[in-house]
């Protein structure tokens, strides 16, 4: 809460946070605690694979937002606004995104909190990737101090500070919702760990150099997988703006080597090639792959490689 407010203005007090194990934690607990049985959830594809799945558990009805690869999957507040019914509760943004890293601008962040807004719709926005945003344009839905009684906000230090397996996420919001989140979260898992606390208060509170540091490298990372990517003759990829996940689009390749969709493809290239990378059936966009960059130049060499000569074989 004071790493948040100290780096985006938030304000946000004591009874208004609660620290969970993992930001998935505090996600499934936000929905669970905001959607009720047909309750309408807005959800960008593509969408990271949990968001769809714990709206479905907690009773609600997604509905898909397509977005369009030629604009870099851009989500803007008019495409939002059409899908907007009488029965909307939430609209999920993920910015920077899992999977297709696309970033939305501090612009479109604050028109589609004032839209929600005004109808009395939640937004809940995941900021698990919020220091991995490489335009240099940073924001917070938090810094919108005045709509924070219809937000929420959920955070992680798996990927800021590498603590993945830590299991350390938070949620920001209402107290009433928070208090509801901490209800649940005391009748299942209880806190996280006092020793992971810890741990967090020293990443949160200590010197954040190496966040700085990690970000310049995702960003050497990204310039470098996508320029492999694209140099692969059949494969197209957008620039991804944050995160560290690639997306390209290997559509070119169905119906070739007898494949006919991604998941197809990637379990071949997994046994074939030694490659592993996520089909995008999970996120919602079945054309396309997600490849990981949080490797090193090395690694990501050597498997663009084996790519480069499996889909030339196909
Ligand atoms: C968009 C997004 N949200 C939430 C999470 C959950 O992160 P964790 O539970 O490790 O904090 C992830 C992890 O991959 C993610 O990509």
């Amino acid at each position: 809460m004071r790493r948040h407010d100290a780096d985006f203005g938030s304000a946000y007090r004591r009874e208004e946070t609660v620290a969970s194990v993992g930001g998935k934690h505090a996600l499934f607990n936000a929905l669970q605690v905001l959607v009720d049985h047909g309750d309408e959830v807005i959800l960008p594809v593509p969408y990271w694979v949990s968001f769809k799945d714990i709206v479905r558990y907690a009773g609600g009805d997604c509905v898909l937002l397509e977005t369009d690869e030629a604009q870099n999957f851009r989500v803007t507040p008019a495409m939002i606004e059409r899908l907007i019914t009488p029965r909307t509760k939430v609209i999920i943004l993920n910015s920077p995104s899992n999977p297709s890293g696309a970033v939305m601008s501090p612009e479109d962040l604050t028109e589609v909190v004032k839209l929600a807004s005004q109808r009395g719709i939640w937004v809940l926005s995941d900021e698990c990737y919020v220091y991995l945003n490489y335009t240099d344009r940073n924001f917070s839905v938090g810094a919108l101090r005045e709509y924070h009684d219809r937000m929420g906000i959920l955070g992680s230090l798996s990927k800021t500070y590498a603590m993945t397996g830590w299991r350390l996420g938070y949620a920001l919001g209402p107290a009433a919702v928070i208090s509801a989140m901490q209800k649940l979260q005391s009748q299942s898992t209880s806190n996280p760990t006092s020793i992971v606390q810890k741990a967090a208060v020293a990443a949160l509170s200590g010197p954040q150099q190496c966040v700085t540091e990690m970000r310049a490298e995702y960003i050497r990372l990204r310039d470098y997988v996508v320029h492999g990517l694209r140099a692969i003759p059949g494969v197209q990829c957008t620039l991804p703006e944050g995160a560290f996940y690639a997306f390209p689009n290997l559509s070119s390749f169905f119906g070739r080597g007898g494949i006919r969709a991604a998941s197809e493809l990637v379990g071949r290239r997994l046994r074939e090639a030694y490659v592993a990378t996520v089909p995008g059936e999970g996120f919602g966009s079945g054309n396309h792959i997600r490849v990981s960059y949080a490797t090193t130049v090395e690694e990501l060499d050597r498997g663009l490689e084996r790519m480069r000569k499996f889909l030339a074989a196909l």
